[in-house]
């Protein structure tokens, strides 16, 4: 029998405030993202391959009208700061942050070593170092995020680069930043990630989970005797792990945030049947909640174990589409988007909205050029398809509570062709992928829904419970669509195949949600 959904949404049954932090970003110094994306990319690096950064024939320079006075790129940053909102930004990794040294970033440019990068190959000039990172989102308007090296680097170098960021004494490193800056302020960064993946054999300086929780708890000790103040992150893996569950035991007294990474498409495609390739891409966030779910057990767990009655949150601060097989090093894991990626970072946010009382934190990876929303060339940016789902919830989903809803009579995705860690949700996911969210003045009810069938289009009457939405009303509708789940946006005329189509409707109770879509609906509710 087919089935016929409904989806009913309680504003009276609060999950929690959406955190605004669910809308961050991340740089990391890798392909084009610092050179490229923040700065105008240099002859000796456009286009960037990591291990072959030669002059190219075919490099343009950025015309300085383009630039802010200190050199970065205008237009990224406006994208960024003014349409995006981005809160928050993750630096200087990832992978890279495992063999960085902050003082080789630090004082006149001219003597900075330039130093070979081991996680992505070539060379790093360590021209974009602490204190342009701390420009950069001053004129960005982002709080700094920063990972500590917990690969070749040590505790004391962590406590120097923390002092020189935050110290207001007149201490050495602090005294430094006033020389470098002219300034006496301090650069305040709250967020201090405790290393990148230190469990990945790729990483530099890869760890046990008992040694690195062991490490973890001193350097969480003395960080908190040196700044009281900041917020720690600890090295999670994908939440469901024995690396998390060690990680956490060992350090739910010392961390505020417990991290976790995970991206859809990950391992080569089959991009033979286009269906197949459409469900590992739109069902790969289940992964995500799943990994959610599972964490926040380890998490209670840990805290009992240890007596914690501070909460730990999740910080889940590398997500997004990535397909291993087109991003590579090679190109710097450039890739070109689809409506179904988009689609995946829907749900993806649906996810986090959903999980508003545990996940404080999610870093999109990347902000710029490596498997990113925005693509540059050296005068313009390309908005991908993933750009307008980040858009719409940074939007809408962002100041408010995310409340209760439930899909009701959902279909359920069928096939036998997802990654083998999303076979570990309970159950087949459900077509209809939705999360909902309160506006702060109480006046309306957003609503977010992914209809994650590549060919079939549903009317689901939408019930808000008690306060109801009267019929005939104005709504406000946004919507992602295109006829080809394979649609892009590309340079040269292609840059708006995909985007968003807002219009307003009479409510009439229900909606109909095409196939392969994304809706945002605003209902109001005085
Ligand atoms: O975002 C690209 C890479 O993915 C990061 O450097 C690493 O942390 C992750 O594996």
């Amino acid at each position: 029998m087919a089935s016929s959904p409904s989806i009913d949404i309680f504003p009276s049954a609060p999950i929690a405030p959406v955190s605004k932090y669910i809308f961050s970003g991340f740089l990391e110094h890798l392909g084009r993202c610092i050179h490229g994306g923040v700065l105008p990319a240099g002859p000796t690096n456009f286009p960037y391959t990591p291990r072959n950064p030669c002059p190219s024939k075919d490099y343009v320079e950025t015309p300085k009208e383009l630039l802010t006075p200190s050199g970065f790129r205008k237009d990224v940053l406006e994208i960024l700061r003014d349409e995006l909102q981005m809160p928050l930004v993750r630096w200087p990794g990832g992978n890279y942050v495992s063999s960085y040294h902050f003082e080789d970033g630090i004082g006149p440019k001219e003597q900075r070593k330039r130093r070979p990068e081991l996680a992505w190959g070539g060379e790093e000039s360590n021209q974009f170092g602490t204190d342009e990172f701390i420009e950069w989102c001053r004129e960005a308007k982002m709080e700094p995020f920063v990972v500590l090296n917990m690969g070749t680097g040590t505790l004391a170098e962590a406590l120097h680069w923390i002092e020189y960021c935050n110290g207001t004494g007149d201490t050495y490193y602090a005294n430094l930043r006033r020389k470098h800056t002219g300034r006496d302020e301090p650069y305040n960064v709250v967020y201090w990630g405790l290393g990148n993946e230190v469990y990945g054999p790729w990483q530099v300086g890869q760890m046990t989970a008992e040694a690195y929780a062991a490490a973890a708890r001193q350097w969480a000790h003395a960080i908190r005797l040196l700044d009281p103040n900041v917020k720690l992150v600890g090295c999670g893996e994908t939440g469901v792990t024995q690396w998390d569950a060690v990680v956490l035991d060992g350090l739910a007294d010392k961390v505020d945030l417990h991290s976790i990474h995970l991206y859809t498409g990950f391992g080569p495609r089959d991009r033979s049947q286009t269906e197949r390739e459409f469900a590992r891409s739109v069902y790969g966030p289940e992964a995500a909640e799943y990994a959610i779910e599972t964490c926040r057990g380890l998490i209670q767990k840990s805290r009992l174990a240890r007596n914690v009655s501070a909460p730990v949150k999740i910080a889940f601060d590398e997500y997004g589409p990535w397909d291993e097989t087109v991003g590579t090093p090679r190109n710097g894991l450039e890739q070109i988007y689809t409506l179904t990626d988009a689609l995946a970072m829907a749900s993806w946010l649906n996810v986090f909205v959903r999980q508003s009382d545990v996940v404080a934190l999610a870093c999109n990876a990347q902000s710029v050029n490596v498997i990113s929303p925005l693509m540059t060339r050296p005068t313009g940016v390309l908005r991908q398809a993933t750009y307008y789902p980040l858009l719409l919830f940074s939007q809408y989903m962002r100041e408010g509570t995310a409340v209760r809803l439930a899909v009701n009579g959902s279909p359920k995705f069928e096939g036998e062709t997802l990654p083998t860690w999303i076979g570990t949700v309970k159950g087949p996911p459900n077509v209809l992928d939705a999360s909902a969210v309160l506006a702060q003045d109480g006046k309306s009810l957003r609503v977010a829904v992914v209809n994650r069938s590549e060919r079939e289009s549903y009317t689901v009457p939408v019930r808000v419970a008690l306060a109801g939405v009267d019929s005939g009303r104005e709504v406000e509708v946004h919507e992602l669509w295109h006829p080809d789940v394979k649609a892009k946006n590309e340079w040269d005329g292609k840059e708006h195949e995909v985007v968003v189509k807002t219009r307003r409707a009479k409510w009439t109770g229900e909606w109909t949600f095409r196939e392969h879509s994304f809706t945002l609906l605003v209902l109001p509710l005085q």
